[in-house]
This record gives C-alpha cells, sequence and structure tokens, in this order.
C-alpha cells in the first residue's frame, strides 16, 4: 500500500530533508584523509540533536550507528568506526536518514577523500546523474518502471553495474513504505505516481559487477569481485508538476 501524505506531513518531511542538506554540507569540510567513519557518525548524530531530531537508523533492525559509511568496495550499510581511518584516494558513501516527529528523509552522498583517481571520480558522478536521470520521470501520471529504466540506462552506457539486491523504497512515517524502487528492469509491482507520493531513488553502482557479499558483522555489503561502488540518494515529493527533491 503507498502512502499519500498531508501537506502538514510533507511540511515535516521537508524540515528532516534540510537538515540532511545541512549535514552533507558539512561533511564536505569534515571528510580527508586521517577522519574515521566514527567521526562522521559523531557529526551526523550531533547534528541531528542541534535540531531536535533523530538519526533514524540508530537501532533500525539492530542497526548500531546514525549513519552507513561504505568505503570503496562496500556498497551500503559499511558501520563507522573509530579504527576505520580514511586516507587519500579512498571513496565514501554517507547514506542517513533523519526523522522529524516521526516523519523521516533518507539521502546519501559518496564523497572522495583527498585526491582520487579518475576512474573512481566517473563512478561517483555516474551515480549522481543516474539519479537526475532518473527522477525526471517521478512525476504524476508516470510509471515508476520509467525512473528503473532511466537510472539502469545511464548507469550501464558508462559500462558500469547496477545493484540487485538493494532497492529504493517509499518512505515517510516508516523509514522503507511501498513501493520498491528497483535501479534497473524486472518484473514487479510498476504503479502510476500520484501527487503526495513521497519516494527514495538510490542509485547503487559498481565499477563491475553487481553482486554483493555481506561481512560478518552482518551488515556491510561489499562487492564480490572487490570493484568500488558509488550511491547517491535523495528523498523526492510527487507534485502537480516537477519533482520536489528534499533532501538537496
Ligand atoms: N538509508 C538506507 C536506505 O537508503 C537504509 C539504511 S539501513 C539501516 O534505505 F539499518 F542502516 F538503517
Ligand atoms: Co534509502
Amino acid at each position: 500500500m503507498i502512502v499519500i501524505k498531508s501537506e502538514h506531513e510533507l511540511q515535516l518531511m521537508r524540515e528532516a530533508g534540510k537538515v540532511c542538506a545541512e549535514i552533507f554540507k558539512g561533511l564536505e569540510d569534515l571528510i580527508k584523509p586521517g577522519i574515521s567513519t566514527k567521526d562522521i557518525d559523531d557529526y551526523v548524530e550531533m547534528t541531528c540533536k542541534k535540531h531536535g531530531m533523530k538519526a533514524a537508523e540508530k537501532g533500525y533492525c539492530g542497526y548500531p550507528a546514525s549513519v552507513c559509511t561504505s568505503v570503496n568496495d562496500e556498497v551500503v550499510h559499511g558501520i563507522p568506526d573509530k579504527k576505520r581511518k580514511l586516507k587519500e584516494g579512498d571513496i565514501v558513501s554517507c547514506d542517513l536518514v533523519v526523522d522529524n516527529k516521526g516523519y523521516m528523509a533518507d539521502a546519501c552522498r559518496t564523497y572522495a577523500v583527498g585526491k582520487i583517481d579518475e576512474e573512481a571520480a566517473r563512478l561517483m558522478e555516474t551515480a549522481e546523474r543516474a539519479f537526475f536521470e532518473g527522477v525526471k520521470y517521478a512525476k504524476a501520471g508516470h510509471r515508476l518502471r520509467e525512473i528503473s529504466k532511466a537510472v539502469q540506462k545511464t548507469v550501464e552506457d558508462e559500462g558500469f553495474g547496477v545493484i540487485r539486491d538493494f532497492v529504493g523504497h517509499g518512505i515517510g512515517s516508516e523509514m522503507h513504505e511501498d513501493p520498491q524502487i528497483p535501479n534497473y528492469v524486472c518484473s514487479g509491482p510498476n504503479p502510476r505516481l500520484q501527487k503526495g507520493m513521497t519516494i527514495c531513488i538510490e542509485p547503487m553502482i559498481t565499477e563491475g559487477d553487481w553482486e554483493v557479499d555481506i561481512l560478518d558483522d552482518d551488515w556491510t555489503a561489499v562487492t564480490v569481485d572487490g570493484g568500488w561502488a558509488a550511491h547517491y540518494e535523495n528523498t523526492v515529493v510527487i507534485t502537480d508538476s516537477e519533482p520536489e527533491i528534499i533532501t538537496l
């Protein structure tokens, strides 16, 4: 069941989205060689608190931190760790969900640590561009699969792989609501989008194959072939006209 949000609910989500955007801005300065992924977690937690909001990932299905920090071949759900120091040339995806009075916004950015190589830069740029190609179809009257198709084409035209094991999703009073939004074309529900729906479009892409393993911490998803991964996500409100991206 897809939940249509009221104007009041959308307002709470927009406020949460602004805090996501503020955090991403702050992370641009924070992320450099030598910091640990736990430093990122502390910053996310502190900034949510400062606004009287909560980092919704903490405790979600037992997840132990306020943000997912996935480095290099880690695709999603990397757990912040003070022993995990970032070094020049790494890339780190920071995926976070802010909860404002029970209503959420979810977004992710991948950051370069110092100077990175050209292939990694192209991977990051492609994940972001795939989001913006997909969101063109996030309009009332369009069907969900048009988003998936645009994302997949953007990624595969660059010779990169699209993760199959994790997908985008609806969001609101729950972090994960219907509909699921795969980043590739497959069978499954293909609803028409309607005003008041709120969705997370989140290309997760790899240099090589899309197959993933889960590490012994039961969370961190890594590529099987060791290729690096990038992830870019925003929460989007379907309106009468243009999509409203609330986490930019
Ligand atoms: N923010 C992730 C998403 O994009 C979910 C993180 S799972 C958690 O859907 F357990 F870390 F919360
Ligand atoms: Co998400």
